[in-house]
């Protein structure tokens, strides 16, 4: 099977391309090389010994993905490419609706003129809002996003539905991801943002190379075992491995689904910054500070649809998280 892998340099991208290729698939690849680099390439080529095919595409320009698709008949297309800072998305949510929700309406309409209409969404946990329950089924109501990239998310969600509703030829499988960490064990691939992160890991990461002092902790008063704010961190080899699960979904129906991709775990930052010093034998200087705006107290994942469904769950611990991702900090970041 022939799979296009949109966003495939991307951090999640890159590593669904080794887990694709490891399973036998073909994979083509188009990224703009916005938020990725061209090197990834040879990496994910040398670290499974098989070739993909890169296109250099902007979503943004119809024309420029024709190529991909006069060149290729797919079987499914897994869509990661997007933008994806929250902070940013504020501040010009022109660029975010425009990149992500046009990007994606030009791919869905080439995908329809060439004959491809099963695809496997990139979404979030963060379309559920303020989730009715926890740990968040996927039968808890979709909320209100605190910022314009949780819309999009929300919104893509809505028009991959409509037009699967337009036309039952197509096939969705939204994956509502919870917090990605971690990095491919060869420490090769890996998530670096640019500037100062905003994430936690990649955060503690840039502390524990010496780029950044200490971390702050956004606040220690949540109703939650220590205070500070609990997530669902889930490996993103097990994330990639959920897509390869999703592909036989998506072809084999002709339907909308909609999955939680996190491993039903909560853990506090303090636990985080904890695990990251035992497993590394580090220290991580931290201080509290306020709460940071929009988050919430606590967020996982029910994670049960996912295996009943699809056959997946996650397997890598804390500890796994937390090592692979400074293996990939000392080779790539210090
Ligand atoms: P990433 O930025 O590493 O990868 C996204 C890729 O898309 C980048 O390589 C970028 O260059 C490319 N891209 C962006 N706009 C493009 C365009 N117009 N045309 C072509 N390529 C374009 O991000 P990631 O962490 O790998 O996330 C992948 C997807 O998963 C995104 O859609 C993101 O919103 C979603 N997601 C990520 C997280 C997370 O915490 N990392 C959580 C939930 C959902
Ligand atoms: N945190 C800190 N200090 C930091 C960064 C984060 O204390 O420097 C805390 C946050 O307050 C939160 C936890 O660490 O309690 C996790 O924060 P992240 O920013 O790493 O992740 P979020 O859960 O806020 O959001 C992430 C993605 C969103 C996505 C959401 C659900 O950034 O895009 O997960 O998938 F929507």
């Amino acid at each position: 099977m022939k799979i296009l892998v949109t966003g495939g340099t991307g951090y999640i991208g890159s590593h669904t391309c080794v887990e694709l290729l490891n399973k036998g698939f073909e994979v083509v690849v188009f990224d703009n090389l916005y938020n990725s680099k061209i090197e990834v390439v040879d990496k994910i080529e040398s670290i499974t010994g098989k070739k993909i095919a890169f296109y250099k595409a902007d979503m943004l320009d119809k024309e420029s993905m024709r190529p991909v698709f006069e060149d290729h008949t797919f079987d499914a297309v897994i869509h990661f490419a997007g933008l994806k800072a929250v902070g940013e998305s504020v501040e010009k949510p022109l660029l975010y609706y425009q990149n992500n929700i046009t990007g994606t309406l030009n791919l869905c309409e080439l995908m329809s003129e060439y004959g491809c209409k099963r695809i496997i969404f990139s979404s979030s946990a963060t379309v559920y809002g303020e989730p009715e329950e926890i740990p968040v089924t996927e039968n808890c109501p979709k909320g209100a996003c605190s910022n314009p990239y949780g819309w999009t998310k929300s919104m893509l969600e809505q028009i991959l539905s409509d037009i699967q509703n337009s036309d039952h030829e197509w096939s969705v499988v939204l994956l509502r991801y919870f917090n990605p960490i971690g990095a491919h064990e060869s420490g090769l691939l890996g998530e670096s943002p640019n500037g100062i992160p905003n994430n936690l890991m990649p955060y503690i990461m840039q502390v524990a190379v010496g780029k950044l002092p200490e971390l702050g902790v956004f606040g220690d008063d949540y109703d939650t075992p220590d205070g500070t704010g609990v997530r669902d961190y889930i490996h993103v080899v097990d994330l990639a491995k959920g897509h390869v699960n999703a592909v036989e979904k998506v072809t084999s129906t002709n339907e909308v689904n909609v999955y939680n991709l996190g491993t039903g775990n909560g853990y506090s930052v303090l636990d985080i910054v904890k695990a990251f010093e035992k497993a590394n034998d580090l220290t991580i200087p931290y201080s509290i500070k306020p709460r940071r705006a929009g988050d919430l107290a606590s967020y996982y994942a029910n994670p049960k649809k996912a295996k009943e469904e699809l056959g997946w769950e996650a397997q890598y611990d804390l500890e796994r998280m937390c090592q692979d991702s400074w293996r990939f900090a000392k080779k790539n970041l210090s």
